[in-house]
């Protein structure tokens, strides 16, 4: 126990003393709330990532950015990518949705939201995951592939930490739908962000996934709860409100930590 403590300060030294050659987390604007994106969009075998390339020469941690339910098409999901690139990461968005993401306004005429999820099922998801970690496993620096889900990505965040999958470790945000086998099966790190007012995962949910991840789950884990934030609010946060803000730094730092502590200084 002593010895592999000693090994995990070093390995945290390590990860800090590397993270600080090759990111770039002291300029300003690291995390964007507005502005424009600046990655590309590519098309891999039919389907469509965002890709936020990172200053970094040869980035050891690629990100896998699972968005919500409005997919790629939001601003606010590139912007998020791209700060992750920021960050130091590689990082690929892929559109979870091909080209069909749910509109800000459920109540949309003509849009069914059951039928939108029973579409949108892991399934059809899987293989377009699949397809974006061996986009990030081709480039030959990427040796760590983390997970950063919101929402409707959150839940795959866990689904993506099942043993042969090829992600190392994993941020989720207020995940949607998430079940207790998911989390049962992860087999990597797993961070958890969490809003005060959320219908998704409500007090109760919260804290029957604290009891599995203490005591049903063999991995490092962690789970923040932040004030004054509503479902949503790592993506969506009104910034003018300072408790959200606060709520939306807060939990995009909690991921990049999370990240370099458990990929192990591989930046
Ligand atoms: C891409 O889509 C086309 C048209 O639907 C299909 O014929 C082709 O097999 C798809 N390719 C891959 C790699 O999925
Ligand atoms: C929405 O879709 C579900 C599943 O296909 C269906 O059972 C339901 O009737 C639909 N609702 C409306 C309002 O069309
Ligand atoms: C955002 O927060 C500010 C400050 O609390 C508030 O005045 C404003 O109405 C909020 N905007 C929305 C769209 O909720």
């Amino acid at each position: 126990m002593r010895t592999s403590s000693i090994a995990t300060t070093l390995l945290l030294w390590a990860g800090a003393v590397f993270a600080k050659q090759c990111s770039y987390r002291d300029e300003p604007q690291i995390l964007a709330h507005t502005g424009t994106p600046v990655g590309t969009e590519i098309v891999v075998e039919n389907s469509t990532f965002y890709v936020s390339e990172t200053k970094c020469k040869k980035p050891k941690i690629g990100v896998l950015y699972l968005t919500d339910a409005f997919g790629i098409q939001f601003v606010n999901n590139k912007l998020l990518a791209d700060s992750f690139a920021r960050a130091g990461y590689l990082t690929v968005a892929p559109d979870m949705f091909n080209n069909d993401p749910a509109p800000f306004d459920l109540a949309t005429p003509g849009f069914n939201a059951t039928e939108w999820t029973l579409r949108h099922n892991p399934t059809a998801i899987h293989p377009i995951l699949a397809k974006a970690v061996a986009y990030l496993r081709s480039k030959n620096h990427v040796t760590k592939v983390a997970v950063a889900g919101y929402c409707f990505g959150g839940r795959y965040s866990f689904r993506m930490l099942a043993a042969g999958l090829g992600v190392d470790v994993g941020f989720s945000a207020h995940p949607s739908l998430l079940e207790d086998g998911e989390i049962l099966a992860v087999q990597g790190p797993i961070s958890l962000a969490a809003a005060e007012i959320d219908a998704m995962m409500p007090p109760a949910r919260k804290s029957a996934i604290e009891a599995m991840l203490a005591s049903q789950v063999a991995q490092p884990y962690q789970v923040s709860l932040y004030g004054g934030t509503a479902h949503g609010f790592a993506v969506r946060a009104n910034i003018s409100d300072p408790e959200q803000k606060f709520g939306k730094e807060a939990a995009f730092y909690q991921a990049v930590r999370w990240f370099d502590a458990w990929a192990g200084g591989a930046l």
